[in-house]
């Protein structure tokens, strides 16, 4: 894998790569590379010839008081990572690269006119105002510094995907999506980044999420639950007795605009952030077919 950490290097190399004809993949992160960031270099490498995987903690997504100064940076294993798994380019900017001034414009998001709240007031958007005006501006940044044919973000991120995909919808951005299904440990526990904050206990607590998550689907697949209200009834009562997690949020919505539910149908997905001692949590899954309408 070669290192770059300046745009104009970025650029220069990748005019090169253009010239061969080869298609560019771009998978933006935060670094902390775990199975669910190779997953996404798997996906884009199906689509493109070089794949560049961007490591940039941007800090416009973290508010103050967030974890921006303890989030994990490793940069040595992420490259060694990346290099493994046949990542051609590593981008790693400094800050002072990406913002060599305080930014004055953004790229936010804003309510419909058939009258719908913006995409980011709800769910992680509404614990967390101004993350989402972070993630797509220096998503759209990432974008013009690389102009990749393919894009991969994961499926854990649901709102995040949502948001960038109404941005490439409503910028005309020449970038096709690819939306990664969630990779999760043995047990059960999305991966993230954030797990490394959890101690032992933490981590055997934090498997209350998927499976309240879990509980959810069964409640709809086996037993044909479809009121969201007491399928969200199921999902908080397996989490209310766990001590030292604490739910943000838990509910069930549509893909497109993830706006809440009242009847579940295949396509509706179930959302839940918690807190689990100091370290947020977020995780989601679809519903799926009922039983009997042909689930394997
Ligand atoms: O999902 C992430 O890791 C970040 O939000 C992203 C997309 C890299 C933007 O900073």
């Amino acid at each position: 894998v070669r290192t770059v950490t300046t745009i104009a290097e970025l650029r220069a190399m990748l005019r090169g790569v253009r010239a061969r004809g080869d298609r560019v993949g771009l998978v933006p992160t935060m670094g902390a590379l775990h199975a669910g960031h190779l997953a996404l270099i798997d996906a884009a490498r199906e689509h493109a010839q070089c794949v560049v995987v961007s490591v940039f903690v941007n800090p416009l997504q973290f508010a103050r008081g967030e974890d921006l100064a303890a989030y994990p940076r490793n940069l040595d294993r992420d490259r060694s990572l990346a290099d493994e798994r046949g990542v051609d380019i590593l981008f790693a900017p400094a800050v002072e690269e990406m913002y060599p001034a305080p930014p004055v414009v953004a790229v936010t998001p804003v309510a419909s006119p058939d009258g719908d709240l913006p995409l980011d007031a709800r769910w992680e958007g509404a614990v967390r105002p101004g993350h989402f005006a972070g993630v797509l501006t220096v998503v759209a940044k990432l974008f013009n510094c690389v102009s990749p044919d393919v894009a991969a973000f994961g499926r854990k991120d649901v709102q995040q995907a949502v948001l960038v995909r109404a941005m490439v919808r409503d910028l005309n951005l020449p970038v096709e999506l690819l939306v990664v299904p969630t990779v999760r440990d043995a047990d059960g526990l999305a991966l993230s980044s954030r797990n490394a904050y959890l101690s032992a206990e933490e981590r055997a607590r934090a498997l209350a999420i998927p499976r309240a998550l879990g509980a959810m689907r069964t409640a709809w697949v086996d037993r044909g639950v479809t009121d969201a209200a007491a399928l969200e009834a199921v999902g908080r009562a397996s989490l209310r007795d766990i001590s030292g997690v604490t739910v943000d949020y838990l509910g069930v919505a549509d893909p497109e605009r993830l706006a809440p539910v009242a009847t579940v149908a295949v396509d509706s997905v179930a959302l839940v952030a918690a807190r689990v001692g100091r370290t947020r949590l977020i995780d989601n899954i679809d519903f799926g077919p009922p039983r009997g309408t042909g689930r394997a």
